[in-house]
């Protein structure tokens, strides 16, 4: 799940890719690289570490016509130098950048061994470089060694691919997302739109099996059985490009403090003359169905939790939410006339597109709920609808989240037909700023307690435990904690082996129905030597509880406290000096299985 740019006949090329770079590190930012194709060598400058640094590695002189970039995230080997994309063939004629993972790498790279062709990293890219070379040995014609090649290869793969002695850059993709920009005197090739979007707005995207390249005037396109194909150019608009911290020293910051203004949007965009506005016969399929399949990952599974139990209690309509990397190899079909939702910030993520196309193998009717216009989940779906939260840069999902849940809430209550759920959302954001303007002292002063423990857990019951898996998941991603999220009712049934003197327990308290099991619990850990720390609405609290939010209908507690979830998570990760945006080992789009 990496980054690719590329250009050929653009003037200051160098600079476009690393800007392009910077802008796709949303994909992997463990290492980065660039291949210049100069008349007698291809050079190559590569590191682990920041495009920034690899860029301090280049001499200012060195520019090019032809170049490949590549920013990563190590999927097959350690991040460094030597495993860095560009790749060079074995005989140093083509460099090779790599987004996806070859699955049958280690046979084609023993086959290629056999032949005593040598390997320098690990990485399963390095195989299709050195692949392509040696069959191009044979053919003379690279056109033709890339179409060979696809047929060996097995596996996802976007590959911008150079050749010592021609001015053309290739191109190759299956499974993985590819771009084509079309520039005046000059073309480049991309990931996503993104870095090409300041300089054209016309797009050719390959498809799965497509291979071919493009020169500074044309772009030559086949398919598997090398065919050539005219394609029709699309058009891609500026939105959701810009990155700015808007004055805050981090985008997560900045994130959270964006919720209000983010659920306002949603309510104004799905919602008019106090009635919802939402696709009719969308809302009628929902109808229809007698039971909703959520998929998601990470954040947007546990937003789909929230979402569930929507349907389920506002709607009576069954749900069952499952973990897209789960589902897809065992997928499961309740009821007679499942309706499907997806999830997911980013649209692009590659276990739900798996999913995908296994609810496409069975024509079900399919939503996506994402924050990306022209995602390749919100193209192949049946219906999507846009959370209109602006760019989440910031790895931990944050403003995304919050979205997620207002819009099922948002969709749950049109189906039922009832506007006053919406205004209820609207009028309990005062909440938000009040958190975001009153307590943000006593959850530095929670960080500071809890920043040096080793193991922290979140406990809550009902929409307070699908809270606490969110806020444990938010603290681990940046913190580096060993952080859990405990159902209350579950902590006798093994997890209270785990507290000792000191162990920090965090407890949502917002639901008067669970509220007081969860007092009993409290009780139980703190007889275990637990340090706990309690987040609960007005009616439910007691004096000793460290944050106290005004009251607000419970359904909404996903949306209002989680802020107070993603500050503590923040301040943690601040305290211990970690790169809040960028944590470690991780990516903003998951873009391999
Ligand atoms: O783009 P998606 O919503 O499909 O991404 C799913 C997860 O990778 C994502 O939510 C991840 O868990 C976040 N980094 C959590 O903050």
């Amino acid at each position: 799940m990496c980054g690719i740019v590329g250009s050929i006949g653009k003037n200051n090329g160098r600079d476009f890719i690393i800007e392009g770079l910077k802008t796709l590190d949303y994909r992997g930012y463990d290492s980065a690289g660039i291949a210049f194709l100069k008349e007698k060598e291809i050079k190559i400058y590569k590191d682990a570490g920041s495009v920034s640094h690899v860029n301090s590695l280049i001499p200012n002189k060195e520019n090019g016509n032809v170049l490949i970039g590549h920013t990563r995230w190590a999927t097959h080997g350690k991040p460094n130098m030597i495993n860095s994309h560009p790749h060079l063939s074995f005989n140093k004629q083509f460099a090779l950048v790599h987004n996806g993972v070859i699955e049958n790498f280690v046979e084609l790279k023993n086959k290629l061994i056999s032949k005593g062709i040598t390997f320098n990293s690990d990485t399963d890219s390095e195989v299709v470089v050195n692949l392509i070379a040696s069959i191009y040995i044979d053919t003379n014609d690279v056109l033709e060694a890339i179409k060979r090649a696809i047929k060996e290869i097995k596996g996802s793969y976007a590959i911008g691919l150079i050749h010592l002695g021609e001015d053309k850059l290739y191109v190759l993709k299956n499974a993985s997302p590819l771009l084509i920009g079309l520039g005046e005197g000059y073309n480049m090739i991309a990931s996503d739109a993104s870095p090409m979007i300041e300089e054209t707005s016309k797009f050719l995207e390959l498809g799965d099996e497509e291979y071919g390249y493009i020169t500074s005037k044309e772009a030559i396109i086949y398919t598997r059985d090398g065919k050539h194909i005219h394609k029709d150019y699309v058009t891609k608009e500026a939105e959701m490009i810009r990155h700015d911290k808007n004055g805050y020293d981090h985008f997560m910051l900045k994130e959270i403090e964006e919720i209000p203004t983010v659920i306002k949007r949603l309510f104004d965009f799905y919602t008019k003359d106090n009635e919802y506005h939402f696709n009719k016969s969308l809302i009628s399929k929902i109808k229809k169905s007698d039971h909703i399949i959520f998929l998601g990952c990470g954040t947007s599974y546990h937003a789909s939790l929230v979402g569930g139990r929507y349907f389920e209690e506002m709607l009576e309509i069954p749900t069952a939410s499952y973990i897209a990397s789960e589902w897809a190899f065992h997928p499961m079909f309740p009821g007679k006339k499942p309706f499907i939702i997806f999830i997911s910030q980013s649209g692009e993520t590659a276990d739900l597109i798996h999913c995908m196309k296994i609810v496409k193998e069975r024509h079900l009717d399919t939503l996506i709920i994402t924050n990306t216009k022209g995602s390749t989940l919100e193209r192949g779906c049946d219906y999507s609808l846009i959370l209109h939260a602006g760019v989440e840069v910031s790895v931990a999902s944050t403003k995304a989240y919050a979205a997620q849940v207002a819009l099922l809430l948002l969709i749950v209550a049109a189906v039922k037909g009832d506007i006053n759920i919406a205004k209820e959302m609207i009028a309990s954001l005062p909440i938000i700023s009040h958190i975001k303007d009153n307590y943000k002292d006593k959850i530095k002063e929670i960080a500071n307690e809890i920043k040096d423990k080793k193991s922290i857990f979140y406990l809550g019951r009902g929409y307070d435990y699908y809270l606490s898996l969110e806020a444990s998941l938010k603290l681990k991603e940046i913190s580096y904690i060993h952080s859990e999220a405990i159902a209350g009712g579950e902590l006798k049934h093994g997890p209270i082996a785990l507290i000792e003197d000191g162990t920090p327990v965090i407890v949502f308290i917002t639901d008067k129905v669970t509220a007081a099991s969860m007092r009993g619990n409290i009780e139980e850990v703190k007889s275990r030597g637990a340090s706990v720390y309690v987040i609960s609405t007005k009616n439910l609290s007691r004096d000793s509880d460290k944050i106290i939010i005004e009251e607000y209908p419970s359904y909404l507690s996903s949306i209002i406290v989680s802020t107070v979830a993603f500050y503590l998570a923040y301040y943690v990760s601040l305290f211990k000096g970690y790169d809040v945006d960028k944590p470690r080992n991780l990516a903003k789009s998951v873009t391999v299985e």
